[in-house]
């Protein structure tokens, strides 16, 4: 039983590296905004595949978590990244940039590891069965765009995450997608979500407005 904040700090961290800098998903939500300018403080493995796993905790239809990472502090490749973003400056100055993208063709060719374990084989055969009839009957296109929608699931984790754990991010839109493809090895076939930047801001971005609540939602 958990007894106190120390003690459910000293749990979590046994369980994955933790950010002394850690604030609420609330807090996270109310505080993060696109930076675009970056101190020159590195980013380690730990934080890394912390924020990683995390971020794979996302949620996806069938749970078939079609989202790949490429992640990249290699500074030759982050200035390739930055050419193929219309010289993005956040993209060469980060220390890390993320690459976020959807494979259904791995996915779909890796049944076996998405179906759960605790099925089984019998229901695991049919599950997989029902799947590959599910997605083999739509387009390449189809399924890519299903693809990256779930793949944006994780992209919204990975921001809000980053940031409770004491990190700002640029998510970017703005690249040649098959540049970014042949600098990253990439497959034609992938659809890239997005490419985040990532580390500690040099500034706090600007606080862009939102939408109220009473303009997005109908209340019955
Ligand atoms: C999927 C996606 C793509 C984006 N692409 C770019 C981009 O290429 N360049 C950029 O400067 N900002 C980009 N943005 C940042 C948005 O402009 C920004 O999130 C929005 O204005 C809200 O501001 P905030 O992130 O500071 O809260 C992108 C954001 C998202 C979610």
């Amino acid at each position: 039983m958990i007894t106190s904040d120390t003690t459910a700090t000293a749990l979590l961290s046994a369980e994955y590296a933790i950010s002394t800098e850690r604030i609420s998903a609330a807090d996270a939500a109310m505080t993060r905004h696109s930076v675009r300018s970056y101190l020159d403080i590195p980013v380690s493995d730990d934080e890394l595949h912390s924020l990683l796993a995390l971020t794979s905790r996302a949620p996806s239809a069938f749970n078939l978590q079609p989202w790949r990472f490429i992640v990249v502090r290699d500074q030759a490749v982050k200035d390739a990244l930055k050419d193929a973003a219309y010289g993005q400056k956040q993209v060469g100055q980060a220390p890390v940039v993320i690459a976020l993208y959807a494979d259904m063709d791995d996915t779909l060719a890796n049944l076996s590891e998405v179906v759960h374990t605790d099925l089984t084989p019998e229901k695991r055969a049919s599950t997989i069965a029902m799947l590959e009839k599910n997605f083999g009957g739509m387009t390449p296109e189809a399924r890519a765009n299903w693809a990256n929608g779930q793949t944006n699931i994780a992209l919204g984790y990975l921001l809000l995450i980053a940031k409770a754990e004491g990190f700002d991010t640029s998510p970017m839109l703005g690249f040649e997608s098959d540049r970014v493809k042949a600098i990253l090895g990439i497959p034609a076939t992938a659809t890239i979500t997005a490419i985040v930047a990532l580390g500690r801001g040099a500034d706090d971005g600007f606080r862009s407005h939102r939408h109220a609540v009473e303009r997005t939602t109908t209340f019955r």
